[in-house]
């Protein structure tokens, strides 16, 4: 059968066909160490899987729910980011719960994009971003994140592009793969070069709790809700990637646009999956300390993993990856990636999936227990590194 013409370009996502090679080296028994993926290992809170357990035995939880989420987690999450970022929401207008925030940018494409409208998108950048763009029909334009710049984007460059076609932008820090934090001075650029140019600016927020004290909302900067929609996650922060949370935090106007696409898509979120995620956003600076306190262990085990590698990085990263040069014996980041895999048996990601601007890079995720790392790094000792020189 032939696939429908806005499938042409849109490959496979990486991972899916990476972990089927993975999963075939293992069957041979290669016990290959994943340090690819950013899916938390660890558990939520005992009290948020208490409540998911208590609220599913309920005889009257099973229904369908509103396309809005319910009353309980926008209050929540209008909580959270008060708490959290000092951004005031209201709940009923100005908060859409989302099954992950990945669908969001989805959502978002469908909602404002007409066929040749244009979107700036990061390189490096999540990848989701330029196929949701293309599957919408519109086109990406990439602006570069480049080391020398603290991968900030250069905004007298951007001035200088023909911006009249531009629609949207996707900006997300702590910056995903680099693990780039953002400043208060960039957030303002942001939102003036958004309003300067009428451009509605995509902010995606999953990572601000990782590797990172203080949480940063891009609608904390005055005026933002004119021109900003924040996507956030339950998926990093509290451990719940598979409970599929999150959420799209902007003007009421938006989230009424959005709705009219979303609410043809999925039919509302399971009741005792959003009063659990309600819960966990209730958690204090203890959850969040605990679960750095572990990731930053690993990143200490990443940090000499990457030496034996003779890469180059910023100890300055938050999120739960860290972010490499590669030594320039290599090609790119794929040919070390390919060397590690086949002769260490270990995993990691090629910065090049993230856009060309990541080509000299990897990345190692932080989701694995320090045994795994530990492993990971004797492997590498054992190997003897061919010279490219
Ligand atoms: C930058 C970025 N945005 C969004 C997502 C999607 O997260 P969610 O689990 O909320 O769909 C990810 C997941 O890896 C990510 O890295």
């Amino acid at each position: 059968m032939e696939v429908a013409n806005r499938l042409k370009g849109i490959e496979e996502y990486y991972f899916s066909q990476k972990l089927r090679e993975i999963d075939m080296l293992n069957k041979e028994g290669k016990n290959i160490i994943n340090l690819g993926i950013g899916s938390p290992d660890l558990p939520p809170h005992p009290e948020v899987i208490k409540v998911l357990n208590e609220e599913s035995e309920k005889p009257n939880v099973h229904a369908y729910q509103g396309y809005k989420g319910t009353p309980v987690l926008r209050k929540a999450i209008s909580d959270w980011y008060r708490t959290w970022y000092h951004v005031d929401l209201n709940p009923d207008s100005e908060i859409l719960p989302l099954i992950g925030s990945k669908e969001g940018i989805m959502h978002i494409c469908m909602t404002y994009l007409n066929k040749g409208d244009e979107v700036l998108v990061p390189n490096p950048g999540y990848p989701t971003y330029r196929s949701a763009v293309n599957l919408s029909g519109g086109k990406c334009v990439e602006y570069k994140l480049q080391e020398k710049n603290n991968y900030q984007p250069d905004f007298d460059k951007l001035e200088k592009k023909k911006l009249k076609k531009v629609k949207l932008m996707f900006v997300n820090y702590p910056q995903m793969p680099t693990g780039q934090l953002p400043t208060k001075e960039l957030f303002e650029r942001v939102v003036a070069f958004g309003k300067k140019h009428n451009i509605l600016i995509i902010h995606d927020n999953p990572y601000s709790f990782i590797l990172n004290d203080s949480p940063l909302s891009l609608l904390s900067v005055e005026g933002a809700k004119h021109c900003v929609i924040e996507l956030n996650s339950l998926s990093k922060s509290h451990n719940m990637a598979g409970w599929r949370v999150g959420m799209l935090c902007c003007a009421k106007e938006r989230i009424e646009e959005i709705l009219r696409f979303k609410s043809n898509m999925d039919s509302g979120m399971f009741l005792p999956v959003q009063l659990a995620a309600a819960k966990a956003l209730s958690l204090g600076k203890d959850w969040h300390d605990e679960l750095n306190a572990i990731y930053k262990k690993r990143r200490e085990k990443v940090f000499e993993f990457l030496q034996l590698l003779n890469c180059d990085y910023s100890k300055e990263q938050a999120g739960m990856f860290v972010w490499a040069r590669i030594p320039v014996k290599f090609k790119d980041g794929f040919e070390l990636s390919d060397e590690v895999l086949y002769n260490s048996n270990v995993f990691i990601t090629p910065g090049g999936i993230f856009g060309s601007a990541g080509k000299n890079y990897i990345r190692v995720s932080l989701c694995s227990i320090e045994e795994k790392f530990e492993e990971a790094i004797n492997r590498i000792k054992k190997h003897t590194w061919k010279e490219k020189e």
